[in-house]
């Protein structure tokens, strides 16, 4: 009988604070799973005052209890792991191959995927995507193409060596020809993989066959997803999403988990919605409003520190993405962030029904209801929160048809009110 296990998906545009959820839902969790995306995702969390800023390993490496495993649907960009392994030690937390497991058919981002990311980026002028700059959608496009190359290839010197030094032919004509930049030499991309293999080769693993075991065994896993549902490959807002599948169901081809073992789904929803980068934003606010709301957030990008674009919450969205991810139990994160508002707008529907994340122009529909103009940031229980608070909790789970489970109202790991069984005891 296995335990019953959990997915943690962002339901907005990523960025909603799904790290601070995963860490307290890690306090309970045997193995904290990644399955897609790569360091384009940054997770911030915030414990005992202290910031860490993760975008490879899973947030549940802070818990010594967990073991943490990089499945296989994510890319792996290697440099970056050993600087956040590194960055891990320096501030006392203890990163083995005990606590870490890293696909071996997970796919590797090299140099020219990252040159490559940041010259399409500059040739697309105006129809800029906004990507991270981290390669991820070139190593995505290869892993499609059949010729990317996977974790256990990396490793191996003789097959590393051999396959890029093939693969460089096609590249470098990409990165010169197209780009006019300098060509990469095998040597020099040698010289670069091969310290970063010898360090990172204790940590690959069968994943599957050891997330099948922990499984078995009763323990539980937790599923950590990156960006949002509408950063998705499909489902998201084509084409400026990101180069996965973000959803909940991505999490059994990310990891090689099957879908009768996921079973709690937590959707990560910001009492308020941002983007970063291109792409619609149907409750953009604009203006001064806009200036005054990111920086009560603090809303700049925890990767590439770029300024968020902020808007009001955005229900016909998050009610399409709690059906898109099957979610049982939403979290919504920075409510203490409204306090200071004396109303605020609560997009409810769109003009023409049109359709969240589509082709078609979205409209929105706005309620105003009244701001509770307090501090929330102490409130521990539902009681404690100002009626006009709950009253804005409540309608948004009228709208978007799933429960609240837990609530926000600050970046610490013991500021939140829990109002379900799977968060009780985990803050503190
Ligand atoms: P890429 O994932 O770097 O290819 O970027 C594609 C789009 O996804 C861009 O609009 C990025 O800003 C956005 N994006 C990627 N990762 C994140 C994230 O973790 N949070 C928010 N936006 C992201």
């Amino acid at each position: 009988m296995s335990a019953q296990n959990q997915v943690v998906v962002g339901l907005q545009w990523g960025d909603e604070g799904k790290g601070k959820i995963v860490d307290l839902l890690a306090r309970s969790a045997a193995i904290v799973a990644r399955f897609q995306g790569g360091n384009n995702a940054g997770h911030t969390l915030v414990v005992e005052g202290k910031k860490t800023v993760l975008h490879l390993i899973p947030s549940g490496i802070l818990h010594p209890g967990a073991r943490c495993v990089i499945g296989n649907g994510v890319v792996i960009d290697p440099e970056v792991l050993c600087q956040e392994l590194d960055a891990l030690a320096a501030e006392g937390v203890d990163v083995t191959p005990t606590r870490l497991a890293i696909s071996t058919n997970a796919h590797v981002i090299l140099p020219y995927h990252r040159l490559l990311d940041s010259c399409r980026e500059s040739a697309r002028g105006s129809s800029k995507i906004g990507t991270t700059g981290r390669g991820i959608g070139p190593t995505y496009e290869d892993k499609a193409a059949r010729r990317g190359l996977r974790v256990a290839e990396f490793l191996s010197a003789d097959t590393r060596r051999a396959r890029i030094e093939a693969l460089l032919v096609d590249k470098n004509r990409q990165i010169s020809e197209w780009f006019g930049q300098a060509p990469l030499s095998i040597d020099e991309v040698e010289a670069w993989a091969a310290p970063l293999a010898e360090r990172l080769s204790a940590f690959a693993a069968d994943t599957p066959g050891l997330l099948h075991a922990a499984n078995a065994a009763g323990d539980r896993i937790l599923f950590e997803g990156a960006q949002g549902t509408f950063l998705d490959l499909d489902h998201g807002t084509y084409p400026f999403v990101t180069s996965s599948t973000t959803l909940a169901g991505g999490a059994c081809a990310g990891t090689g988990v099957g879908p009768r073992d996921l079973h709690n789904i937590i959707g990560v929803a910001k009492a308020y919605t941002t983007r970063v980068g291109a792409g619609p934003f149907p409750t953009g606010i604009g203006g001064e409003a806009e200036e005054y709301l990111r920086q009560l957030g603090g809303e700049f990008g925890a990767t590439t520190g770029r300024p968020r674009r902020c808007g009001w919450f955005d229900a016909p969205l998050v009610k399409r993405a709690v059906l898109l991810n099957s979610v049982t139990h939403l979290a919504l994160t920075k409510l203490d962030i409204l306090s200071e508002h004396d109303e605020l707008k609560l997009c409810v529907a769109y003009e023409d029904d049109a359709v969240p994340g589509s082709h078609q122009p979205q409209v929105p529909v706005y309620e105003t209801l009244p701001g509770w103009k307090q501090d929330i940031r102490g409130a521990r229980s539902w009681d404690a929160l100002p009626q006009a608070c709950r009253d804005y909790i409540t309608r948004i789970e009228e709208l978007v048809g799933a429960p609240v489970a837990l609530v926000s109202v600050g970046p610490g790991r013991n500021e939140v009110i829990s109002r379900d069984p799977i968060f009780e005891g985990l803050a503190g």
